[in-house]
């Protein structure tokens, strides 16, 4: 592993365990667990505590349930838990507001389903992540989930109003699109910067195109922010 590479999973794991630990009270029973290299350290700090057989947690995909496993948590489920005490998840990038940019990792829909459900949503990303405007850093294009025959139609819409979209390809590529834990594909369109003071109308205007089931534009939907640095310190955004 080199140095920078080492640093990055240093930040991850600082912002994280900074995260669990000033936030997760006793009184927390049931906890939304996010996906992404991130928030495996938000499972497993969690997973060192004596009482973390108190808590229930949520997942938000796949991999997050498999995190929860091999943490030895309690895995529980939204149909049971609609309502999360807090939740943790990792971000594709954030503004200056608390907006974020979700799902590269294609979870999007289960992760704002989890977020929306939860009294308090914590961000924890290393401070690549923290660029204070939507489309600086991330430069793959915003995901958004669709119903797989919608693709086209989608993509169409998004180009009319400015964005450059394109069906996500699932790996190997040849193997064709992306399928999402719903069964969706995602098409990632590509906006430039966003100001955080359009990022509520725009992502407004793609949700209102049938056949989109998400966005991943996280809108004002964090209370807070752990942002990991490289020089081993945590920068607290709220
Ligand atoms: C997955 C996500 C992830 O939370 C996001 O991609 C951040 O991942 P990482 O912590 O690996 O940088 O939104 O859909």
């Amino acid at each position: 592993m080199s140095s920078t590479t080492n640093l990055v999973e240093q930040s991850k794991k600082l912002c994280a365990y900074a995260a669990v630990d000033n936030n997760l009270k006793p009184n927390h029973k049931i906890i939304g667990i996010g996906s992404g290299s991130t928030v495996v350290y938000v499972a497993e700090r969690i997973g060192q505590l004596s009482n973390k057989s108190d808590f229930v947690c949520i997942p938000t995909g796949f991999q997050s349930k498999q995190l929860i496993i091999d943490n030895k948590l309690q895995l529980g489920g939204l149909e049971e838990n609609p309502i999360i005490d807090i939740a943790f998840d990792g971000a594709d990038e954030i503004d200056s507001d608390l907006n974020a940019i979700k799902g590269g990792g294609a979870c999007l829909l289960q992760e704002k389903l989890v977020a929306d459900s939860a009294k308090e949503f914590i961000i924890v990303a290393d401070d690549r992540k923290n660029t204070g405007i939507l489309g600086k850093g991330w430069n793959k294009g915003i995901p958004i989930e669709v119903i797989p025959n919608a693709y086209n139609k989608i993509i169409n819409e998004l180009n009319s109003i400015g964005g450059n979209a394109k069906v996500r390809s699932g790996l190997p590529a040849k193997a064709g699109p992306a399928i999402t834990d719903n069964g969706n594909f995602i098409v990632d369109c590509d906006f430039g910067q966003v100001p955080a003071s359009q990022v509520d109308e725009l992502n407004k205007k793609i949700k209102l195109m049938v056949g989109v089931v998400e966005t991943g534009f996280f809108v004002k939907m964090a209370q807070k922010a752990y942002i990991g640095n490289a020089d081993g310190t945590v920068t607290t955004l709220s």
